[in-house]
């Protein structure tokens, strides 16, 4: 890196976060921390807070996280140097002499980036000349209006070697720029000559939405159907997303994002209405692209046609995926129709249909055990042991030991149904299983869903337990209520005060540490059983801390109430064979207190 550590330390040191951070956002303390409405998503409630201690911001809401040259990065579009050059400046403090180097790639990028920009305007007018009236009959034909058309930028690369040559040198492009933007071509022995010629253009934009590279198709059946920019210091192809520019902020909104194939399917679904929707350059997803999209949204969706290579594009992308998961962090896959694209899909059937098929998307470990399974589980002993070994092989690769051993269970409980555990977590997600299996392998578990009515309310438990464990500081406003209750299970009771104890004991303590502390002290088990992948919305770890805490509070009511039903029932039996005034006045008093839960429910929306 250019600068030296010791510098930027010292550039933290000078430099107040809640300061830079405070002239975007409006802070208030509370407790160590501060807090505010987050820049990065929409939201009404803050969940953005920022820890001048630590040295970072965190947004329980969209997970944007960082430190304060993320912050200036993220916020005022700038690229590191950039960023500690602007915060080096406000501080007065000199920037060390070795890294003016950055500064002088930072001119580089700019001067490449005016060349892109001078090539993407000229092949926008090409197309609308009529010299391009072909490529532009081609981009109506496949159904695209005028509006889409300039919305991404598309144009036209005429035919000829030297069309984009003489234009840029019209601008005074220096050449050379030109052949390192990815733009022209040098030959070892001969004439400079353009890249793109006779294609339709497709511009490629960084996150800011300045033109990095190009995608060029053919209008016919020449080969290959998308030529695509070289990897040059302004694109690098694994590490870029179609659409992005315009999909995140959408999806941000949408809180969903979809992950296509192509150019035109990002650009036919923008133009049916859903934004959201980014695509890799032609090659599986890569891990870094998976980052971007998971800085977005915790889950996006990646969409697969149902054909063979679709099938292995899928399994390639969940692969890659495992190493990274997180809980509350996953993919979802949805299988097109064999032979369709989303873009086909969407101009023969409608959205409606796009709709549903992403209804259906799977989670990552449905994808997984079907691509080993094939949707059956083998009879005997032994080919179950070899499915085994080789779901064990996916499942190692995931390092977050919680995610890890929830996929080590759902896989164990599948392939071994018949066998009954004595530990009662297993044989109650077993028994769920059994259910979800007589109606086929890929459906989605929730075991609140499938499990008997006692389950339901050890459901109602885990999530109480599941939303303190994932936010530590909703116990600040729930610890009380939490500390006297009593669990139904002796082993998830003993997680409960544990979590409490060890929550007292130190104040401040975030998720990370608290569940490695959990791990170390024998509770992994039921920590895998109560922060499912795939929790309710406000357990997760992502959810805004007041979620959290009106859906703790909201489930807290519900058995409070469930409670009061019960004794209330105890009562009148009580007064019935002994009907003393002292029995009839615990009932009153019991039944007062339920129409004031009874009220406040009805008041509250905080879970649906
Ligand atoms: P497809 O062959 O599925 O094309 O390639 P498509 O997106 O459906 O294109 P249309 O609908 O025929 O216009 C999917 C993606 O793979 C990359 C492109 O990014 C394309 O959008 N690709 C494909 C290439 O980079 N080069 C190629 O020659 C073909
Ligand atoms: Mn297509």
């Amino acid at each position: 890196m250019a600068f030296s550590e010791q510098f930027l330390d010292e550039l933290r040191g000078r430099i107040g976060l809640v300061d830079v951070i405070g002239r975007r956002v409006k802070l208030t303390r509370k407790g160590r921390e501060h807090l505010g409405l987050c820049p990065f998503h929409k939201e009404k409630t803050p969940s953005f807070t920022v820890n001048e201690e630590k040295g970072f911001y965190h947004c329980f809401g969209c997970q944007a996280h960082g430190s304060v040259f993320d912050f200036v990065m993220e916020t005022e579009g700038l690229n590191f140097p950039e960023a500690v050059e602007k915060l080096a400046a406000e501080t007065g403090m000199e920037v060390p002499r070795d890294s003016l180097k950055s500064s002088e790639s930072q001119k580089q990028r700019q001067t490449l980036l005016d060349v892109t920009e001078i090539a993407a305007q000229s092949f926008e007018k090409a197309l609308h000349m009529p010299e391009g009236k072909a490529a532009h009959d081609y981009l109506v034909g496949r159904g695209l209006s005028e509006e889409t058309i300039r919305r991404f930028r598309l144009g036209f690369a005429p035919p000829g070697r030297h069309h984009l040559r003489t234009a840029l040198a019209r601008e005074n492009v220096d050449t050379k720029q030109a052949i390192v933007a990815g733009l022209l071509i040098q030959p070892d022995n001969g004439d400079l000559y353009d890249r793109f010629r006779g294609r339709v253009m497709f511009p490629i934009c960084d996150r800011r939405g300045r033109v990095v590279a190009f995608g060029g198709r053919t209008l016919g059946e020449g080969q290959p159907k998308y030529l695509n920019s070289p990897e040059t210091p302004l694109f690098h192809k694994g590490a870029t997303l179609y659409g992005m520019h315009l999909a995140g902020p959408a999806a941000r909104k949408a809180e969903t994002m979809l992950v296509t194939e192509g150019y035109m399917d990002v650009i036919a679904l923008a133009q049916a209405g859903f934004e959201h929707v980014v695509a890799p350059l032609g090659t599986a997803l890569t891990e870094d692209q998976i980052q971007l999209l998971w800085k977005v949204v915790p889950e996006p969706v990646l969409c697969f046609d149902g054909d063979n290579a679709g099938q292995r594009a899928a399994a390639k992308a969940a692969g890659r995926a495992l190493p990274h998961l997180k809980p509350g962090l996953g993919l979802r896959f949805a299988v097109l129709p064999s032979g369709e694209d989303p873009d086909t899909l969407v101009s023969r059937q409608g959205l409606t249909a796009m709709k549903a098929i992403l209804d259906a998307a799977l989670p990552l470990s449905e994808v997984l055990w079907h691509n080993e399974t094939g949707g059956r589980i083998p009879s005997a002993a032994e080919d179950r042991a070899t499915l085994e070994h080789k779901l064990n092989k996916h499942t190692r690769e995931i390092q977050d030991p919680i995610v890890r051993a929830h996929f080590s269970r759902v896989f164990g409980e599948r392939l071994w149904p018949q066998q009954v555990a004595g530990d009662h977590y297993r044989s109650r997600q077993r028994r769920s299983w059994t259910k979800r299996g007589a109606r086929g392998p890929n459906i989605h578990i929730t075991p609140s869903e499938t499990a008997p009515v006692k389950a339901a309310s050890e459901r109602h438990e885990e999530l109480l337990l599941a939303v303190v464990v994932n936010h530590p500081a909703a116990v600040d406003d729930v610890g009380e209520d939490l500390g006297k209750m009593r669990f139904s299970s002796p082993e998830l009771d003993n997680t409960r005060q544990e979590v409490l104890k060890t929550l007292a004991e130190n104040p401040g303590l975030e998720r990370g540490a608290l569940i490695t502390h959990l791990i170390r002290h024998g509770h992994e088990g039921i920590l895998s059983c109560i922060l499912d992948v795939e929790a309710y919305g406000f357990a997760k770890p992502g959810a805004p801390l007041d979620q959290a805490v009106s859906g703790w509070n909201e489930l807290f009511r519900r058995r409070q109430r469930q409670d009061l039903v019960e004794e209330i029932e105890e009562a009148k039996r009580a007064s019935q064979e002994n009907p003393s005034e002292e029995a009839r006045a615990r009932l009153n008093v019991l039944i007062k207190q339920k129409i004031r839960l009874d009220e406040e429910e009805s008041v509250s929306t905080a879970f649906g």
